[in-house]
């Protein structure tokens, strides 16, 4: 087993028309001189033993110190000038595998993945350019022993039922931002990433580098220091099992505080542990507010009907919401569309035994129980999702097979797709 990691990680990172078993991630140029991204695959057999400080608190009750908490445990022991995983001595974090290859997919440099753009204006009126952001996640030990089950013993087929996650399994999303102070005075000093993001085209203009080019292939990209400007939180607490299982939070960096130390001014911006199915648009309309979020600057949530949200997230969504969507195949868009009648389907509260399914009107739409037995859930993980998809796009280019589109393959328990057409994953 050992051996097959090594053996594994010395593939990383290879162009070559052999596939690689985890990742196939973009190459450095020749004379490149800087630092390049290295994968943490070597997941745990089993998770160590260790304190979760958080649990002590009710995230309900006393939701800020419960934020505090987790962002200090996520911090704990961090190289974090490069995020590089391995050098951190307090715990052991992992990465997901196979969030390479795609045209928004890890870069080489510190292995972000393009997430929404910031349209211009979106920070306010000084921001006239749409603005490019980049994620970088990872998980804890015990995320990290499911990736192994799914991923990392060798099997040719990724085993789902490694899923879900446990209790005290946290993922952390940091995000970068092309943005700069000039666009949003918050980003004065905050901490640098350098990533190789896409290139904005001759033409220029206020529009975001399109991922892909004209012919559908992926666009070219440039190493560009970006900023953070926000970070992400998920934790598994048996305490939301009733609602999602999942507590989602957020921080946002803010340089306008006083101090020197640029990892004290991240403030938090609120949590989630339910989609509040009964709020409607309507009810939020007229003054209705979330039960399952909490917002701290009341009324301010980046999510639907005020529901907790990040900064760079989609407005029309939530946290819990949008991730209650990552389920294999992906026969689902994660955003919620416009008309609350289809998008109540995605403020329902499932748990990680309910497929998301698919969307309204089709396949009897909307938790269809006959449709949900092809579907498995993903346990809220989106990165999963897209590894998923990047998995079968890479074996169906290694061996392409001739069946139905989104057709199901099971095989021992295990779940794969013969095509990657019939996904959607909407950014
Ligand atoms: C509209 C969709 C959407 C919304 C809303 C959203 N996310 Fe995500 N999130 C994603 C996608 C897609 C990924 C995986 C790809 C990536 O890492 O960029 C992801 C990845 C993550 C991860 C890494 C683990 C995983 O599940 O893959 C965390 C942690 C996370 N998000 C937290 C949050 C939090 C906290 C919020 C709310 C403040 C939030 N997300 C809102 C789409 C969303």
């Amino acid at each position: 087993m050992r051996q097959r990691l090594l053996a594994t990680l010395f593939l990383i990172g290879s162009l070559t028309a052999e596939a690689a078993p985890l990742d196939r991630i973009e190459r450095p140029p020749g004379d490149w001189r800087g630092p390049v991204f290295e994968p943490r695959f070597d997941f745990p057999k089993t998770a160590r033993r260790e304190a979760h400080p958080w649990t002590a608190i009710s995230f309900r009750k006393d939701p800020k110190q419960y934020l505090r908490l987790l962002l200090a445990y996520a911090l704990d022991g961090q190289d974090r000038s490069d995020w590089r995983l391995a050098k951190n001595n307090v715990r052991r974090w992992y990465h997901v595998p196979w969030l390479g290859l795609d045209a928004t997919g890890r870069e080489f440099i510190h292995g972000l993945t393009r997430a929404r753009d910031f349209a211009p204006g979106e920070l306010g009126p000084a921001q006239a350019a749409c603005r490019q952001n980049w994620g970088l996640a990872f998980y804890n030990d015990l995320g990290g022993a499911v990736l192994r089950k799914i991923w990392g013993q060798g099997q040719r087929e990724p085993n789902l039922n490694a899923l879900p996650f446990p209790e005290g399994t946290v993922a952390v999303k940091l995000v970068f931002t092309e943005a700069s102070q000039a666009d949003d005075a918050k980003l004065k000093g905050a901490p640098e990433l350098l990533a190789n993001i896409h290139a904005a085209t001759a033409r220029g203009g206020l529009a975001c580098a399109p991922s892909t080019d004209a012919a559908g292939k992926p666009a070219p990209r440039t190493p560009q220091s970006l900023r953070l400007i926000q970070i992400d939180l998920a934790v598994r607490e048996n305490r939301a099992s009733y609602k999602t299982g999942w507590v989602y939070g957020s921080f946002r960096y803010d340089g306008t505080m006083a101090g020197d130390d640029p990892w004290a001014k991240l403030t938090p911006l609120g949590l989630m542990w339910g989609n509040d199915p009964q709020l409607s648009d309507a009810d939020a309309a007229a003054g209705g507010a979330p039960r399952q979020s909490i917002v701290f600057a009341a009324g301010k949530g980046f999510g639907r009907g005020g529901r907790m949200n990040g900064i760079a997230d989609e407005r029309a969504s939530a946290c819990s919401s949008c991730h209650m969507a990552a389920q294999w195949p992906t026969v689902a868009p994660m955003t919620a569309p416009g008309s609350w009648t289809e998008a109540k389907c995605w403020f329902r509260n499932l748990d990680a035994r309910y497929p998301f399914g698919f969307p309204p009107g089709v396949e009897g739409g909307c938790s269809d129980a006959a449709a949900l037995e092809s579907v498995r859930a993903l346990d809220f993980s989106l990165q999963l999702a897209v590894a998923l998809r990047n998995w079968s796009m890479e074996r169906a280019t290694a061996a392409p097979v001739a069946t139905g589109i989104g057709r199901l393959v099971r095989t021992g328990g295990t779940l794969s797709v013969g095509e990657h057409e019939s996904l959607n994953l909407k950014r």
